[in-house]
């Protein structure tokens, strides 16, 4: 038997017990006839204690094992003299009478510590030796965690899982597919699923009612800190419902996870139309956590002498309250922030209302205290408080105050990682412009059914359409998305023309849904959930790569197992395909 015990689990109770013990030596501390080894497994470490007096055998043996070596120990339960109230197993430690390596270690390229001093590329290359330091292990157990409640909830509710298909085909929409060659079909290739839309409406049609599945989804593009090449979504759909009937059992299902990992209740989640969120945030993921809502002051300076204020499209501000302090130096940085060419603005206003409630401003040249007063009543300013302001083109400008206030956010300690403000995003436009290509892109997918009150502008307005489409945001992230989606042949054709599809591309693409369409399609909808992503923000984090046992770096590389790879002669051939690389 390796162990009777694991590491984490002896207390006072089992004193006088003999016991055996295996697990990895977390470090060895030696001092004259005494040496401690820390012992370590997933569930924790215990203490081993060898001294001259009782074997110096033993002694002189443990004194050769090293760091990371995986041990087996057999020994007594003793009461410690010294305890240490840091770890659960610290009143007790294991006068060991037997030891044997099990399998050595040779010194690990960095330090297996909670402050390790190994950089992100080691710590990659040796994921395993990383998944050892205890803050690591966590996430993934606290990700196991979470899939288990979702499995539960949705369990419950009536949800069956079922799997499917990871080699399908090919479509145009969406992020860019990851493709695998097929042998058997010479010059053919099948896509992995960006996610399984498709398959999970066909499931309703097939009559499975309600279903999930937390699956892997592909999808080639650029990463950020919280996409990844390969991910996971608690991917859902559900027949004869409407959009409340999917919000309700998916803040139920938030809820349920929040309060169970966290043991905190989370009221009803509020809602927010998509163009409140853009008026109101800049963007439409906002962080409700706290408040610097947009403030819009076309109106108000309208013919006012300043030039910028003139030719701007849009001009609006957010008052960063108790702020009036920052010093000339921090408002050059703020500045500096909005003109960095990804934000692209020409400068940064400021108004401060100093200790008396009076206001100054960087264009007090402009605007005279009367004017800045009717700014404060707008802004709700009070003494103290500091007002920025941007103008500029409509989009960039809200794009770059929503940085600024989610910039300052962070500086002034506003996201507080376990503080939970869920909220649901509603009412998407259905289509966006590909200036690009001169073309409308479905917003959500092309899946998603239009508002039936906006069907009638639809040829006339077609940006104007709203979907049937909703986000859940969780603390300024976008954790999940989904929609009603459209059931009929004729709108599921007419969606494909406003994409630009013609007939025979609908038919070739998507034929197989839309005939499925006629085979009798219950009305339905659904939503996915990042998994990654609500997991990351359960462990107060919004980096998803630590919550991924084997994630990809930056470059969509596993440094690990140094994959993507070449493959050999004997394989292309096989595949039938010669690699010609443009440079
Ligand atoms: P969507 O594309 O919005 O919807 O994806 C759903 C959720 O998946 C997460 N997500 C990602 N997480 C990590 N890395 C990525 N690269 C990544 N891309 C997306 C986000 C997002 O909200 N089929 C639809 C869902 C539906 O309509 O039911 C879909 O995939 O949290």
């Amino acid at each position: 038997m390796y162990r009777t015990h694991t590491c984490g689990e002896l207390r006072l109770t089992e004193v006088g017990q003999s016991i055996t013990l295996s697990g990895w030596v977390q470090r060895r501390r030696d001092f004259g006839g005494l040496s401690f080894i820390d012992l370590r497994d997933r569930y924790g470490i215990t203490q081993l204690a060898f001294n001259e007096g009782v074997d110096a055998d033993i002694l002189s043996k443990a004194r050769l094992i090293n760091r990371e070596s995986v041990i087996q120990a057999e020994g007594i339960v003793v009461e410690r003299e010294k305890k240490n109230k840091g770890i659960e197993t610290g009143e007790i430690e294991i006068r060991v009478t037997s030891i044997k390596t099990l399998s050595s270690a040779k010194t690990p390229p960095f330090t297996i510590e909670e402050n390790t001093d190994g950089g992100d590329d080691l710590r990659m290359k040796y994921r395993y030796l990383d998944l050892r330091r205890k803050s690591v292990l966590e996430k993934l157990l606290l990700r196991n965690k979470i899939s288990m409640l979702v499995r539960t909830y949705l369990n419950l509710n009536g949800f069956a899982d079922i799997e499917t298909p990871y080699l399908i085909k090919s479509t145009p929409e969406g992020a860019r597919d990851f493709v695998v060659p097929s042998r058997v079909n010479r010059g053919q290739f099948y896509a992995l699923p960006q996610s399984p839309q498709t398959f999970k409406q066909l499931l309703m049609i097939g009559g499975l009612d309600k279903y999930y599945q937390i699956v892997r989804c592909f999808r080639d593009e650029d990463l950020r800190a919280d996409r990844q090449p390969e991910f996971t979504q608690i991917d859902c759909e559900m027949s004869f419902i409407k959009q409340d009937d999917i919000l309700n059992v998916f803040e139920g299902l938030l809820k349920h996870v929040i309060k169970e990992v966290h043991s905190k209740e989370i009221g009803s989640i509020p809602k927010m139309t998509y163009a409140t969120a853009i008026k109101k945030y800049g963007n439409d993921k906002p962080d409700i956590r706290f408040d610097m809502t947009f403030v819009e002051l076309n109106e108000l300076v309208k013919g006012s002498d300043f030039p910028v204020f003139n030719n701007a499209e849009l001009i609006v501000g957010i008052n960063v309250k108790g702020c009036a302090d920052y010093s000339r130096k921090e408002l050059d940085t703020l500045t500096s922030f909005v003109k960095r060419p990804q934000l692209g603005m020409s400068g940064l206003i400021w108004m401060k209302v100093d200790e008396n409630g009076i206001p100054s401003s960087s264009v007090k040249k402009f605007f005279d205290q009367s004017e800045l007063k009717k700014w404060m009543t707008e802004f709700d300013a009070e003494k103290g408080d500091l007002v920025l302001i941007l103008a500029g083109e409509k989009t960039k400008t809200r794009k770059a105050l929503s940085e600024t206030r989610m910039h300052l956010a962070e500086k002034l300690g506003l996201r507080k990682p376990m503080e939970f403000a869920p909220l649901w995003v509603v009412d998407f436009p259905l289509l966006e412009r590909d200036e690009d290509n001169n073309r409308w892109m479905a917003m959500h997918h092309p899946f998603t059914s239009p508002k039936p009150e906006d069907l009638k502008i639809i040829d006339s307005n077609p940006g104007a359409v709203r979907a049937n489409a909703y986000d859940l945001v969780l603390n300024g992230n976008e954790i999940g998305g989904g929609s009603i989606r459209i059931h009929e042949k004729k709108l599921q054709s007419k969606m494909f023309d406003l994409l630009g599809f013609t007939e025979s591309e609908a038919n070739e693409q998507f034929g197989f849904l839309m005939n499925a369409f006629e085979y009798g399609a219950p009305p339905h909808g659904g939503i996915a959930f990042g998994f990654d992503r609500l997991v990351a923000i359960m462990g107060g984090d919004e980096v998803i790569r630590d919550y991924i046992a084997f994630p990809k770096n930056n470059s969509a590389r596993d440094v690990m197992i140094e994959a993507p790879s070449q493959i050999s002669d004997e394989q292309l051939e096989d595949l039938s395909i010669s690699i010609k690389l443009k440079d």
